[in-house]
């Protein structure tokens, strides 16, 4: 019993929230591995935690007053991220032109966390598997070994077992990663979590925001838990937010929820020819629409908050175009044919434009890689 409250107080001090079995298991071996060196992969769909787990392992170790540097494998264009993760000497290539130290130096007696670790390519593969078995490394440019004293985590919800299997990740690098293998489960397999983060997420939205919450009907709460949460804790978050703003004071029941999530499933498209919301004022109707078509970017409040305020303003000035949820006339439509690579540029800047310029939802929404994504920009010369 002693035990479990410590593990209890342990768990709330790390911001972690979840009862269930599996969290209770995760939460059991991080506390037992994070006193040691042991590199840790961590796995699991987008939204499960991985990034809250591993700083929570950081946070235990004795490591925890030195850096933890998170590196977004997918994020940094693939010529870049070796002098990014190794550093690089003067003149080591054009543009270089100071000495620059990388995460492993910056890190040192600290932790590296490798998220999207499923993006990095076989070179620098070679590279990180070089400093997981001796510490060493070389700056890009350099010949002289460097050593480095690094807790290795990654994370990445992609199947490294089957890129492996296919050659896109080498299996030797993969044994090394997993000598502590940790899996976050979905939400939808461990539902007994959805209420106490629930519960929390609001009580934090409200204090911080600083509204009064009324609560939900417990028919509201069996649509909650029934619903299969794709976006695991992320759209539980956002969901939170959203009803606690939207349901100005009123209790949440079933309707209100099943308005708010079968909003989530519905592709941008069709949520942009919503039926205005009956017994509001044109004002207050479109602050909604807008505010719903937000959150359904999965955008972060203060991200939402202020695009709000954009379109409130431009709204409030007379500028009445640019609606985001006016309709796209099909007969308006030019059927043009215009070259692929127009098209392609198009709709990249597009979606730039919808996603404020944040490449991790843009090449999401594109389906291609943040990589890929980030040559094309440089490509078409577009700036985000
Ligand atoms: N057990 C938990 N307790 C409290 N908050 C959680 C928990 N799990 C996740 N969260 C919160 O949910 C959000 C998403 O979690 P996180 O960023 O760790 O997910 P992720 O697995 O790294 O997702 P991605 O693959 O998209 O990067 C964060 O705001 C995080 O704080
Ligand atoms: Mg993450």
């Amino acid at each position: 019993m002693a035990l479990l409250n410590k593990y209890r107080k342990i768990q709330e001090d790390l911001g972690i929230i979840g009862h269930s079995e599996q969290i209770r298991e995760l939460v059991e071996l991080i506390i037992s591995i994070a006193p040691t060196n042991i590199s840790v992969l961590i796995t699991g769909e987008s939204g499960t935690g991985k990034e809250i787990f591993a700083k929570a392992i950081h946070q235990l170790s004795p490591r925890r007053d030195k850096p933890l540097i998170s590196v977004n494998c997918g994020a940094i264009p693939e010529g870049l991220l070796e002098s990014e993760l190794f550093g690089h000497e003067r003149g080591a290539f054009t543009g270089a032109v100071a000495a620059k130290k990388g995460y492993f130096e910056l890190a040192d007696k600290g932790t590296i966390l490798l998220d999207e670790i499923g993006e990095m390519t076989l070179q620098t593969q070679v590279k990180l598997l070089r400093v997981l078995e001796s510490g060493e490394f070389m700056r890009v440019g350099s010949g002289e070994l460097k050593k480095v004293d690094v807790r290795i985590i990654a994370a990445t919800n992609r199947d490294l077992a089957q890129m492996v299997q296919q050659k896109h990740f080498r299996k030797d690098l993969y044994y090394r990663l997993k000598a502590v293998a940790m899996h976050l489960p979905p939400l939808r397999e461990r539902r007994e979590d959805i209420r106490p983060m629930l519960d929390k997420f609001v009580e934090d939205i409200c204090r911080s925001e600083n509204i009064q919450f009324a609560g939900f009907t417990e028919e509201a709460w069996e649509v909650i838990l029934a619903y299969p949460w794709p976006g695991n804790v992320r759209e539980l978050r956002n969901f939170a937010e959203t009803v606690v703003v939207l349901s100005r004071g009123q209790i949440a029941d079933a309707q209100f929820v099943r308005e708010q999530l079968s909003h989530y499933e519905e592709p941008p498209e069709v949520q942009t020819m919503l039926p205005m919301p009956m017994g509001k004022t044109l004002e207050e109707a479109e602050r909604e629409l807008i505010y719903k078509a937000l959150v359904s970017l999965g955008l972060d409040i203060k991200e939402m908050k202020s695009l709000l305020m954009q379109f409130m303003d431009r709204f409030n000035g007379g500028v009445g175009e640019g609606l985001v949820y006016s309709p796209v006339d099909p007969a308006n439509n030019d059927s043009t044919i215009k070259p692929l690579d127009e098209m392609e540029r198009e709709m990249i800047e597009k979606a730039l434009d919808k996603f404020r310029g944040n490449r991790r939802k843009v090449a999401r929404a594109l389906n291609i890689s943040e990589r890929t994504l980030y040559r094309k920009i440089k490509e078409y010369g577009l700036t985000d």
